[in-house]
């Protein structure tokens, strides 16, 4: 494995940001990736790096970034009902929908053209459109980067959440992930419910009857390409912050004030609130400040025009974040991980 020094970050990250790694390294298999925790020969702290389109870069690195290249898809158990893939944390994920869709294996369709790569999906639990990826994950296999030892997490063990799992809160920066394995169905259960794939399935004159995997796709495809921008087009990393989830008490209060706020009722209690719309209700939406901002037509999405720096970018979301509490006496939690 060739270590590069004083590496380019900015084509490495969904933001575009300009940043500088000490050293960087290049990971093709589990077997390279365990030699290299093993010998322990590179220089900490480390940043393990996937697709870097759930990242902020707001520094040069001053250490090693290894980069995940690990492939393969290797199904591990099959009956008629379902099918159990491995899959190499350095597959596209959205390459891997597509694989999917093709085989006719359901359950990932609704997460179409999420960027970044297998190996981040459990990091978050990544989700849209109705559907969380902790649904189909069966186990996630990791390196302990203590001592280079393989460990295997259990969905269960994985604690999976709206966007979180262990590997963003108790074992944060502990492991490197491998490969994921995935159970999806050959028999599919079509997830429908969210009302934006509702109407462009219309729009697609997509009826009950004609209704497939392949249909849902392509509609969560122009749903995402109507208002998320395109990190090849607009430096971004999707949602900047969270949902946040409130109690009922705030929610009715909040209610009473704002008539036509969104909010989804938790099963296990408590509110969603949208920050899309607590954002645009405080006036960031489209605002722009030299080469960045807040996205035109969604707002909880930051973006670098071109030439910012990731503290400018930084410094905007706190701006938001202290609006936010201002206004609503709400909370948001930053969704990418600031490096
Ligand atoms: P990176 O950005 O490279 O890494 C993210 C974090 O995971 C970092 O902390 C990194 O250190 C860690 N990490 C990465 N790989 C490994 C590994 N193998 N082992 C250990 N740690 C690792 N997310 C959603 O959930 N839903 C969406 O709908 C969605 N839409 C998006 C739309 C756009 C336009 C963009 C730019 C982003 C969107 N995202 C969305 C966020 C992002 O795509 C996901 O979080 C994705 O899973 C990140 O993958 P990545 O490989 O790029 O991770
Ligand atoms: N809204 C506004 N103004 C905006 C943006 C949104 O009023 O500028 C309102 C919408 O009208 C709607 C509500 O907010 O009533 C929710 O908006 P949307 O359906 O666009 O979804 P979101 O909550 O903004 C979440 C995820 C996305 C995911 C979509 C689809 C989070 C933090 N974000 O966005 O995930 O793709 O739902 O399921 O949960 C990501 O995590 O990076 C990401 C893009």
């Amino acid at each position: 494995m060739k270590i590069e020094e004083n590496k380019e970050l900015k084509a490495l990250n969904t933001f575009g940001i300009e940043a500088k790694a000490k050293n960087y390294v290049r990971i093709d298999s589990f077997e390279d990736a365990q030699a290299f925790f093993k010998q322990k020969e590179y220089e900490e702290p480390i940043l393990i790096l996937g697709g870097g389109s759930n990242i902020l870069l707001t520094e040069d690195f001053n250490g090693t970034v290894i980069n995940n290249h690990i492939k393969g898809i290797e199904g591990i158990e099959e009956n008629d009902k379902s099918i159990t893939l491995k899959v190499g944390a350095g597959e596209n994920w959205h390459e891997f929908v597509l694989h999917c869709i093709e085989q006719g294996y359901a359950g990932i369709e609704n997460l179409s053209l999420i960027p970044g790569k297998v190996g981040a999906s459990p990091m978050q639990n990544i989700g849209a459109y109705g559907v969380e990826v902790k649904e189909v994950i069966t186990e996630v296999e990791c390196l302990r980067l203590a001592d280079a030892e393989k460990m295997i997490f259990t969905n269960e063990e994985c604690q999976f959440d709206y966007r979180s799992s262990i590997f963003k809160t108790t074992h944060k920066g502990q492991y490197f992930i491998t490969s994921v394995s995935f159970k999806l169905n050959k028999k599919p259960t079509f997830k429908v419910s969210y009302g934006a794939i509702q109407a462009q399935l219309l729009a697609n004159g997509v009826d009950q009857d004609h209704l497939s995997i392949k249909a849902i796709s392509d509609a969560v495809i122009q749903i995402r390409q109507s208002k998320l921008p395109d990190p090849k087009e607009i430096g971004n990393s999707g949602s900047f912050f969270k949902n946040p989830i409130v109690s009922k008490e705030k929610f009715l209060s909040l209610k009473k004030r704002f008539k036509d706020m969104p909010a989804y009722e938790l099963p296990q209690g408590g509110y969603k609130l949208a920050a899309g719309w607590l954002i645009e209700k405080a006036g960031w939406k489209g605002y722009t400040e030299r080469n960045y901002g807040v996205h035109k037509k969604q707002a909880l999405v930051l973006v670098n025009y071109g030439g910012a720096s990731g503290n400018e970018i930084y410094n905007l979301s706190e701006r938001i974040l202290q609006s936010i509490i201002q206004k609503f006496g709400v909370e948001l939690e930053r969704e990418v991980n600031v490096v």
